[in-house]
């Protein structure tokens, strides 16, 4: 295959494991820069993004989530809100937020970091806020860590194309 865009799709997996290379704050940038180029309905851009380096707030973070390890591990964390000042329709900007969010992880992918989209940290959302003091107008998506991938193969696996298609007429 010779194209970058996919290539870069098919071959970015979740990375959870990273040395302990720091990520460089250009690399972080462009991550996000990335991201805020996702599409959003009415262009509303209604993604705000924490960007975590610091190893207490990292360490207190990780204790909201039972990928505890990845959190830990990880240099870099980027957490993912959406303001709700900046909203007009729930499912439009949360889908707005999972594209910028997969924009990121490709980014991360094409720039030779690892990352990985965490969710299930959703369930102490109001504590990261709290933790990042942070306006309540903000709704977490994700975090998303970032590092260097420890050396080795990912693999993931899909079900078969045709299961997903309901029709093709
Ligand atoms: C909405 C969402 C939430 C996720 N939450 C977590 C999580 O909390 N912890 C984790 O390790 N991976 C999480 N993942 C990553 C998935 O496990 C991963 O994308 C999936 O297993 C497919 O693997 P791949 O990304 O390597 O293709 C999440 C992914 C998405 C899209």
């Amino acid at each position: 295959m010779q194209n970058p865009v996919l290539e870069a799709i098919y071959r970015r997996r979740s990375i959870r494991e990273y040395t302990r290379e720091d990520v460089a704050p250009e690399a972080l940038q462009e991550i996000v820069q990335a991201g805020i180029w996702a599409p959003s309905g009415l262009n509303n851009q209604p993604w705000r993004f924490a960007l975590i380096r610091d190893e207490q707030i990292r360490d207190k973070l990780a204790q909201l989530t039972k990928y505890k390890k990845i959190v830990q591990a990880a240099p870099a964390l980027i957490a993912v809100f959406v303001d709700r000042d900046a909203m007009y329709d729930e499912v439009k900007d949360h889908q707005a937020a999972g594209a910028c969010i997969q924009n990121m992880l490709l980014a991360a992918e094409a720039l030779g970091l690892g990352a990985v989209w965490l969710g299930q940290i959703l369930l102490n959302k109001e504590e990261v806020r709290r933790i990042l003091d942070l306006d309540e107008r903000l709704d977490l998506m994700a975090v998303i860590a970032v590092g260097h991938p420890t050396p080795g193969e990912r693999r993931s696996q899909r079900k078969p194309l045709d299961s997903f298609i309901l029709k093709s007429i």
